[in-house]
């Protein structure tokens, strides 16, 4: 167990967002762990965020404002006080997370021990478009964490694709650690459901978005016949694998956790059609009298980029995002100890509760 004095310290980004404002309380919450982990640095921007973080959380958490991705200077500089980096912000800019994996080595380089950079990926990076022009995988297998080769994957895939935001960012992630000495876990998640409990954003992304587009529209409607597959995870589920992440990193140095080109690991733990899902959100809504029409209709891509709201985003990003196909194993997390507890009955839950949720947002 480390003691205090050497206890490695943590800095997480995106606290204001999902995925970590409920990483935080995960990482707060030490009731049932060998070691305690008493503070935790939060890299945000506005100082009137950092003052509720301190009046909520007290001396366990350490603000740290910066203006924003672009403030590079002060990333570095946060990143170089700290030994465990979690990224949670989003996945498009890859200087800011250049930044922290550059400060990370400077505090190695001072301190002589490792260093590591969790970075916060998505699935969208390997799905494939079901309805392409262009580049495609049908029929391809469920990507295995702990038999295939992840980073080759995305290699050939920038390749032979062209670049995409969020996989570009990631592979720099990875081939920047390598450089630096800095070691890399990059946590490529799917669709994340279920309410946050962070203090700020408590909604995921896909499904909220999902539910205001069948909302606005009156009507259901998917791409083409909505066949796609993706996977889910709880985000209880998923804060609670970067804190299993994070602690075996303080109580045995990473034992065991992949790191570089084979430290990019799944955290999906079910699986849903896009068709299903969204059928499921009309039935909500038409029960509410709220949807006259629940006749799923078919649309082409610039259709679905309307009704999504996704008119500023190419076709291939709005593709890969919704109503692609991307069918993940998690082999890595479940051989560390990862035995994610939410399952069917809370996904069967969440269709009804996300519709809930954006209808008291007024979306
Ligand atoms: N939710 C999912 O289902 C899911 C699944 C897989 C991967 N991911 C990826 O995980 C990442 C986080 O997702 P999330 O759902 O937690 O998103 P979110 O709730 O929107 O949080 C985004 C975070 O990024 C910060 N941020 C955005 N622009 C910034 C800027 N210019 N400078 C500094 N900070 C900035 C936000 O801070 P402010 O509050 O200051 O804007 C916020 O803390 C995203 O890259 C997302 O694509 C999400």
């Amino acid at each position: 167990m480390a003691s205090a004095s050497t206890s490695p310290k943590i800095l997480l980004t995106g606290v204001t967002g999902y995925i970590g404002g409920t990483i935080l309380n995960y990482l707060l919450d030490s009731s049932s762990a060998a070691t305690s982990i008493d503070t935790v640095s939060c890299l945000l921007r506005g100082p009137d965020r950092a003052a509720k973080l301190a009046s909520t959380y007290g001396s366990r958490v350490n603000p740290i404002v910066y203006k924003d991705f672009d403030d590079i200077e002060a990333t570095v500089a946060a990143a170089a006080e700290h030994d465990i980096v979690i990224s949670t912000t989003h996945g498009w800019h890859a200087a800011s997370s250049q930044a922290l994996i550059r400060g990370l080595a400077q505090r190695k380089a001072a301190t002589g021990r490792d260093v590591w950079f969790i970075h916060t990926s998505g699935t969208s990076n390997v799905a494939y478009k079901t309805m392409a022009k262009g580049y495609t995988e049908q029929g391809r297998h469920d990507l295995d964490d702990a038999k295939d080769d992840i980073y080759a994957y995305e290699k050939e895939r920038e390749q032979k694709e062209g670049p995409y935001g969020q996989r570009t960012m990631e592979l720099a992630v990875v081939d920047t650690g390598l450089e630096l000495g800095v070691k890399t876990l990059v946590i490529m998640s799917p669709t994340i459901y279920g309410l946050g409990s962070g203090l700020w954003n408590k909604l995921s992304i896909q499904l909220p978005m999902l539910a205001s587009a069948v909302l606005k529209n009156k009507r259901p409607a998917v791409l083409g016949e909505g066949k796609g597959v993706w996977d889910h995870v709880h985000v209880d589920d998923l804060a609670e694998l970067y804190v299993l992440v994070v602690r075996r990193i303080i109580e045995n140095g990473g034992e065991g956790v992949p790191t570089g080109k084979k430290g990019i690991i799944f955290s999906s733990n079910g699986r849903f059609s896009w068709l299903d899902v969204t059928r499921g959100m009309a039935d909500v809504l038409h029960e509410k009298g709220l949807l006259a029409d629940r006749e799923v209709q078919s649309v082409g891509v610039s259709d679905m980029k309307k009704i999504l709201g996704l008119e500023g985003a190419t076709d291939d990003i709005a593709q890969l995002s919704y109503f692609s196909d991307s069918r993940t194993l998690s082999s890595v997390a479940r051989s560390l100890g990862w035995n994610p507890t939410r399952g069917e009955e809370a996904w069967k839950r969440e269709i009804q509760d996300v519709v809930e949720a954006v209808l008291a947002k007024g979306a």
